[in-house]
């Protein structure tokens, strides 16, 4: 075959291609139809409250996605005081990359909480305590992004108030004794040193 007529048999190839998969409102690439009965919302695309997949159940969701995470960070921060003082804060970029990392994935999760059928209530303060852990989080990733250690610390702490404060509040017995908490203690994790140790 001449190569004029090779390069004709590729163009045509590719043009029979395009057609074949191209957006010409075939059935084949036609979109889905939204949920019977939702409507779209405002600035979500085509998607509506009833396209969420909220697979997960409030308590996986918790354990796989937002307690996980958190220690991502929470591993990542505070003193070991003993003989000697032992920093948990990364000592390299990368280490400081996988903070701000697990503390941005916090963040955005927070708003996993507010999905269709999360909530446990209508009460606000369910939404106050998903925005008290995502301002938090999103100040953690910050103050890692900048390798502050202190400020990085003091986020983590804010972090794990919003997520006692929300437990306090939900899970029942939970201002009964301390064991009826989920929350795992934050091992390792101490109030900074004083300055000339
Ligand atoms: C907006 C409320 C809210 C926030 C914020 C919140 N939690 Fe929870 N968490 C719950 C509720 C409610 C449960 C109980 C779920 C159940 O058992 O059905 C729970 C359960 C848990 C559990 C137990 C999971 C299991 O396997 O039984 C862990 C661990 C947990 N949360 C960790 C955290 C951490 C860590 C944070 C913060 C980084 C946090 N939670 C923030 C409401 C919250």
């Amino acid at each position: 075959m001449k190569l004029s007529k090779i390069a004709c048999a590729l163009v045509a190839a590719i043009t029979l291609g395009l057609a074949a998969c191209g957006g010409d409102g075939g059935e084949n690439d036609a979109a889905s139809a939204p949920p019977a009965g939702s409507t779209p919302g405002e600035g979500m695309g085509g998607a509506t409250l009833a396209d969420f997949r909220t697979s997960l159940n409030l308590q996986e969701l918790m354990a796989h996605v937002i307690d996980y995470n958190a220690f991502e960070v929470w591993h990542r921060q505070g003193w070991i005081i003993g003989d000697d003082v032992v920093e948990l804060f990364p000592t390299d970029d990368d280490g400081w990359i996988a903070a701000e990392n697990a503390a941005r994935t916090v963040a955005e999760a927070s708003n996993l909480l507010l999905l269709p059928g999360r909530p446990l209530d209508d009460d606000r303060a369910w939404v106050d305590f998903a925005h008290q852990l995502h301002d938090a989080a999103m100040l953690a990733g910050d103050m890692a992004e900048k390798k502050d250690k202190d400020a990085f610390f003091n986020a983590g702490t804010d972090m794990y108030r919003a997520c006692r404060g929300c437990h306090q509040r939900y899970i029942a017995n939970v201002d009964g004794p301390p064991a009826a908490d989920p929350m795992k203690p934050l091992e390792g994790r101490q109030a900074p040193p004083p300055p000339n140790q």
